[in-house]
């Protein structure tokens, strides 16, 4: 018969001297798994006679108490060297200095969107998104352009094969106006949002990308008027601008979505060589904008019996390159790292 004394020096010496996890379950496997050296002492015990079987039973017993003991302790102690080690080894010395990695720069795209986004939230304004893929029925029919509408042409709309869900046919949304739907929908008025980001048209030529960004503002209050919504861009562009007298000009316009309309024009000098914001008797159009009409509250649940509002849209690119006078609109998308680092921010 195995000497139990031996065996348990050497099973508790290996277990000590295991050096990881992986040793130390090795040797559990070896003394209490199904051939392990423990597991086949009880295998002895049904040979006995019946009289000794109880004794010798309650011996083993001890001997793999003993050994189940050791191996705990020695896990726990193993395991807690491990996350030690781990955590040594991915501790961040936050007071290194940085590397000197060149620095990038905001394009100006995100210049303009934070600029915008800081002037408005004084006012209480909230940032709102929606998707770049949209339904037709956010991008067209709930702003009051039904299926046949001829603004529909107007927009030279990306449609997509895929349809929705539901069956719904989807396409790139061709202007933010459709997060005024969304977030009309989802919020109760009053409401002060703005909406930004990529929009989409088959176009491109000299002043057009396929690709380009808006910004559009929506307020939504009790007896919200048109002196409103003149006061808020009038006061919004004098501030993009910084040009406190800044002449401004609103015509008269027409969006199937807001009614009456306007697009807003801005003062400036034109020369062959250059343009001047601010001085000089030319107009430059800026932004589009209007009431909210009626059938599109209604499409996002709102009752135009007791709530009406403003909105406005306009093209980031253009605000950009009227504010810093970049010439080309097509180098914004080119990633031409001499662009991105004399136009970034
Ligand atoms: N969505 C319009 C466009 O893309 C702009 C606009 C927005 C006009 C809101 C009026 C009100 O041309």
């Amino acid at each position: 018969m195995t000497d139990l004394h031996t065996l348990q020096t050497t099973l508790l010496s290996a277990i000590n001297t295991a050096n990881d996890l992986t040793a130390l379950d090795a040797v559990r496997v070896e003394a209490l798994g199904k051939k392990g050296s423990v597991t086949a002492l009880f295998n002895t015990l049904g040979s006995l006679p019946a009289e000794d079987r109880k004794a010798q039973g309650a011996v083993f017993n001890t001997l793999k108490e003993a050994i189940t003991t050791a191996l705990n302790t020695r896990k726990e102690t193993l395991e807690a060297a491990a996350l030690t080690a781990q955590l040594a080894a991915e501790a961040v010395d936050v007071s290194l200095p940085p590397l000197p990695l060149p620095k990038g720069t905001l394009h100006p795209i995100t210049r303009v969107m934070e600029e915008v986004t800081a002037i408005f939230a004084r006012q209480g304004f909230t940032v709102e998104v929606g998707p770049d893929i949209e339904d037709d029925f956010h991008n067209f029919t709930a702003l009051n352009i039904p299926p046949e509408h001829p603004a529909r042409q107007m927009h030279d709309t990306f449609y997509l094969e895929a349809t929705s869900e539901n069956g719904a046919s989807q396409l790139l949304r061709t202007h933010t106006s459709p997060v005024q739907i969304r977030t009309l929908k989802e919020k109760q008025p009053p409401l002060r949002m703005l909406a930004m980001g990529r929009t989409f048209r088959c176009d491109s030529d000299m002043t057009h990308t396929p690709m380009f960004h808006q910004i559009e503002g929506l307020v939504i209050e009790e007896g919200v008027h048109f002196g409103h919504l003149k006061g808020t861009i009038e006061n919004f562009l004098a501030e993009f601008f910084e040009i406190d007298d800044l002449k401004v000009r609103f015509r008269p316009s027409f969006f199937p979505f807001t009614e009456p309309s306007a697009e807003v024009d801005i003062g400036c000098k034109k020369s062959k060589e250059s343009l001047q914001i601010g001085i000089g008797d030319d107009w430059l159009e800026i932004l589009g904008c209007g009431m909210v009409h009626p059938n599109v509250l209604k499409a996002a649940g709102v009752d135009p019996a007791t709530h009406q509002g403003f909105a406005f849209g306009m093209g980031v690119e253009r605000l950009a390159m009227l504010k810093y006078g970049i010439p080309d609109l097509r180098a914004f998308f080119a990633s031409d790292l001499r662009w991105l680092r004399h136009y970034g921010f």
